[in-house]
């Protein structure tokens, strides 16, 4: 059976890291490290992933400024919050959380934040020196799971990896990163051709998908490395992954569960990047 990756206790030991520099920033600055995050409308999902931010950066000691806008705030609004954020001083992160109301061009809100600032790491310029493997911001989800790896003694050089997903929020910046540390990698999605094998081919195996036990056993290789970063419920309505953890445990080396896995060390990246932020301002 696979050993599995504790992303809770990884998440708690990097926060102790993070507590310690934001007490340092204080210390040499005099002031604190602020993030703000923006929430327009009721999406409950957002509500629950922008409150677990908000209480992470107390637990840390980043502060925090939250604004929750109504459904129908206009983009003109947003933009000029937004504006606002970039030019105070206390703000070295902006997140302003998707997705956004159907009648705001969320391309048109999130250029407005500086690469300084976008501590999603979803800007052009961030994402483009990520693509050329420069320093940059990189979007805190596959941060996280290059940290898991690196923790657990994974090193992707040479190893065959196939990330499950194309997003910009997970699937494409992973698919950078992994080759960025000298993985191979295929980016799978809806339109490919042979998955199970190309996944069956795979040393490390990233599925971000949004799919409810997606990945069966006969996908994963003996031995392979398994990432789950679904967020997902089963038929019971219990909280699962895209990964059938129950059967693929059993063929995997390494596996993250859900919960417990990638979730807790998402937010903790964003803590972690909004103090670089903070140091490099
Ligand atoms: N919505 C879902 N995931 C994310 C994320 O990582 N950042 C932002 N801003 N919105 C999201």
């Amino acid at each position: 059976m696979a050993q599995i990756i504790d992303g809770k206790a990884l998440a708690e030991e990097l926060r102790g890291e993070i507590r310690e520099r934001v007490e340092n920033f204080k210390k040499e600055r005099g002031k604190d490290i602020g993030l703000a995050v923006v929430l327009v409308g009721e999406n409950q999902a957002s509500k629950v992933y922008v409150r677990n931010k908000i209480k992470a950066c107390e637990e840390v000691g980043i502060k925090s400024f939250s604004y929750h806008l109504p459904e129908e705030t206009s983009e003109e609004q947003i933009i000029s919050l937004v504006d606002e954020l970039v030019a105070s001083e206390n703000v070295h992160g902006i997140l302003v959380q998707l997705p956004l109301p159907k009648h705001i061009d969320e391309q048109k809100v999130l250029r407005r934040i500086p690469p300084a600032k976008d501590v999603d790491g979803f800007c052009a310029e961030n994402v483009g020196n990520l693509a050329m493997n420069r320093e940059t911001i990189v979007a805190c989800t596959p941060y996280g799971v290059m940290k898991m790896l690196e923790k657990y003694g994974i090193d992707p050089k040479g190893k065959t990896a196939v990330v499950l997903g194309r997003s910009n929020i997970v699937g494409k910046p992973m698919a950078m990163l992994l080759l960025n540390a000298d993985a191979t990698v295929t980016v799978c999605h809806s339109k490919t051709k042979n998955l199970q094998q190309v996944c069956a081919g795979a040393d490390i195996l990233v599925v971000a998908i949004g799919k409810a036990k997606f990945v069966t056993a006969d996908m994963v290789k003996e031995g392979a490395v398994v990432i789950d970063v679904g967020m997902d419920r089963d038929e019971n309505g219990k909280l699962c992954g895209d990964v059938d953890f129950e059967h693929v445990k059993d063929k995997a080396s390494l596996i993250t569960p859900v919960p417990g896995g990638v979730g807790p060390m998402t937010i903790t990246m964003l803590l972690y990047i909004t103090v670089i932020a903070a140091s490099r301002s």
